[in-house]
């Protein structure tokens, strides 16, 4: 199915421009590098055999469709709406990422590229990466902050074991924004290279193509929540990290304009200077990697230090389609820290035998804010955007779980 987003009657999206948001600001010499990528996906959007070959691998070998299921057992405890969970955790490889990984690989391989490099936080879009490196017959490197590999130990044993090379990120903060940095500059080196980015984050086209490859969420949500429900969720909840997932599953019910769209942002241990990643609660419009959306600064004006127990969502910035989605008052966006996305995490394990990513769990906790207010014939539908085997040993250190 082609899927792509340029049709705008909710004043969203234009392709690369998301009202004042997005865009491109590069160095000059990736210019030209970005540009070739902007227009071989035009053409692949447009291209029915493109989307044939995409479909084929998300059904055969990503298992698409994922699952809808109803968590019966958390909504009881929690009481009021019925929660709904699109299962992404079940994708091979654990996660969202992989839906955007094969589209844009497939990209890489049409314009012949060899190798393909990424940044990864949670290690969830490196493992994605390195699967569809190998799969297609690409080499890979994935740069990964040193705090990351650390803390997310499993995902960088997987990488390796599908013939990956983690390159160790050791500057600044040694996370997300570092690891995103050194594959920038990697790119600018050697521009011969497909920098595959994992979020709806980066220069134009970046933001509109992992929009467009993770739509498939909300549009199988939607069709799901209709047969099993017979009508759209009150809210569709996400974390929001640079906000793929959340993209993800909003953009089939932006139109819907009775559903409200929450994203969930990290508080991390308080929203105090260098202790969160609430970057739409906290931050200011800037640039940052290439594009401009709202952005975490110090005083200086640089990016700021981040921190949420989530590898994945401390990253000073967000995806400008969030950005806009704020501005206009079309999304909401709300906030849970550390201890409550451990509390989410812990009621899912127990009531739904089902364990979350600790960046999933923020979007629990936000369920478990909204569900309460919400009437009990209502439902809510919550994107559980990847599975939390990755994060055993950090919950083990926390003491939480035994
Ligand atoms: C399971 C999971 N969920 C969410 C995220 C956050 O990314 P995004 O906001 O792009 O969905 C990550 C990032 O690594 C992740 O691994």
């Amino acid at each position: 199915m082609n899927f792509f987003t340029d049709k705008n009657a909710a004043g969203f999206p234009l392709r690369g421009k998301y009202g004042e948001f997005g865009g491109s600001y590069l160095p000059e010499s990736l210019v030209p590098v970005i540009e070739e990528i902007a227009t071989v996906y035009e053409t692949c959007r447009r291209d029915p055999a493109f989307y044939a070959e995409l479909d084929d691998l998300l059904k055969n070998y990503v298992g698409r469709p994922s699952a809808l299921t109803e968590a019966k057992n958390f909504t009881r405890k929690i009481g009021g709406a019925r929660i709904f969970l699109k299962r992404e955790d079940l994708n091979h490889t654990g996660a969202h990422k992989i839906n955007n990984c094969l589209g844009q690989a497939l990209i890489a391989k049409r314009m012949g590229k060899k190798k393909l490099i990424a940044e990864t936080g949670a290690g969830m879009h490196g493992v994605a990466t390195a699967t569809v490196a190998a799969l297609l017959g690409m080499e890979c490197d994935i740069y990964m902050g040193e705090v990351d590999i650390a803390r997310q130990a499993p995902n960088v044993l997987r990488m390796k074991a599908l013939g990956a090379r983690v390159v160790s990120v050791a500057a600044g903060q040694k996370t997300l924004k570092e690891a995103v940095d050194a594959a920038l500059e990697e790119l600018i080196r050697d521009p011969s290279l497909f920098y595959l980015i994992g979020s709806a984050v980066g220069p134009h086209p970046y933001p509109t193509m992992v929009q467009d490859f993770q739509s498939v969420i909300g549009r199988e949500a939607r069709a799901q929540m209709l047969e099993r429900t017979g009508a759209l969720p009150q809210a569709v909840i996400a974390c929001v990290g640079g906000g793929s997932n959340a993209i993800g599953v909003f953009t089939a019910f932006l139109e819907d304009k009775n559903v409200r769209l929450i994203g969930v942002e990290p508080a991390g241990s308080s929203l105090e200077y260098g202790k969160h990643a609430a970057t739409l609660t906290i931050g200011a419009p800037g640039v940052l990697h290439g594009y401009r959306s709202y952005v975490l600064t110090d005083v200086k004006g640089e990016a700021a230090e981040v921190y949420s127990i989530a590898s994945g969502l401390d990253y000073p910035s967000v995806g400008p389609a969030h950005a806009m989605l704020h501005d206009n008052k079309r999304g909401e966006y709300i906030h849970a820290g550390d201890e409550e996305a451990l509390a989410a995490f812990k009621l899912l394990c127990h009531t739904e035998g089902i364990i979350p990513a600790l960046e999933s769990a923020h979007a629990l906790a936000g369920a478990m804010k909204i569900a309460p207010t919400l009437s009990p014939e209502g439902t809510v539908l919550v994107n559980l955007s990847g599975r939390g085997d990755k994060d055993m040993e950090t919950i083990a250190k926390l003491g939480i779980i035994g």
